[in-house]
């Protein structure tokens, strides 16, 4: 896709981070960010839209609500007609490793990273495909989609789902025009060691963060990691190029 004008992108875990939002809205595109944290998230539609990008929106999203995340998909079509992009990015950090596993943790980083990105596949692809005007899906993993570390337990098995389903959806999807790609970045520098400030009371009290020389290392590189800009444009060249 090389012409971003006017293309419709959906961006979920769009408050925060990597800022796929941001560079999509830059390259203009008009965007929907969709997110769990309804203050951050109209901080971050406050923030496009004083930056002059007007076709920016945002709308409370639970990517672990399948039908939430289908009305969202429906809204933007009633809006716009047709969607084009969309970037699966809503993600979670775990507690830790696989020795030291917490039921209740496990099931939220499982529902939000990897059925998160099954509801949004399912709810837009039908978008994507009906109209001819091509289309592109980005799921995030991490490099850790790929090479396990310690102390990622079920985070590592939800990124590895993750590169897996979009490996395969790519295959899938190319004879519609659809392109698929998935981000795996080194370390990033953002909310993400904070992850549990949107800990659901459904799951019951949270676990006690891990501490120790893992997760303080951890900390440390998000920290020093790369630059969010850096990756969002990374993203829109894979976008552009159609790479995998
Ligand atoms: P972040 O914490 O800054 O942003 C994540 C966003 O997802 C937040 O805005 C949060 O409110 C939202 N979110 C959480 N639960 C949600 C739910 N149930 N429904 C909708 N939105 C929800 O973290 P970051 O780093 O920007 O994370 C984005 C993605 O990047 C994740 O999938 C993460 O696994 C991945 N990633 C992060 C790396 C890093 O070093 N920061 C490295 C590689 C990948």
């Amino acid at each position: 896709m090389r012409d971003w004008h006017g293309k419709i992108a959906f961006v979920t875990g769009g408050a925060s981070g990597i800022g796929l939002g941001r560079a999509l809205a830059e390259a203009g595109a008009r965007v929907m960010l969709a997110d769990i944290e309804e203050a951050a998230l109209d901080a971050a539609v406050a923030s496009l839209r004083g930056s002059k990008f007007a076709d920016v929106s945002g709308g409370v999203c639970d990517v672990r609500d399948y039908q939430a995340v289908e009305r969202a998909a429906q809204a933007r079509v009633e809006a716009f007609g047709k969607v084009h992009i969309v970037c699966n990015n809503a993600g979670v950090a775990g507690r830790s490793g696989t020795d030291g596993i917490d039921l209740q943790d496990g099931r939220w980083v499982i529902d939000i990273n990897l059925m998160g990105v099954v509801h949004g596949v399912r709810a837009f692809v039908p978008h994507l495909t009906c109209h001819d005007e091509g289309g592109h899906i980005v799921n995030t993993a991490p490099m850790a989609g790929f090479l396990p570390g310690t102390g990622f337990g079920p985070y590592t098995a939800t990124k590895f789902a993750v590169v897996g389903l979009s490996e395969g959806l790519r295959e899938e999807l190319a004879p519609q025009g659809i392109g698929v790609s998935v981000l795996c970045p080194g370390w990033v520098r953002t909310r993400i060691t904070e992850s549990r400030r949107n800990w659901p009371k459904e799951y019951g009290e949270p676990p006690a963060p891990a501490t120790g020389p893992t997760q303080e290392r951890i900390a440390e590189l998000v920290r020093t990691g790369m630059k969010p800009s850096a990756v969002a444009a990374l993203v829109l060249a894979a976008i552009r190029d159609d790479e995998l």
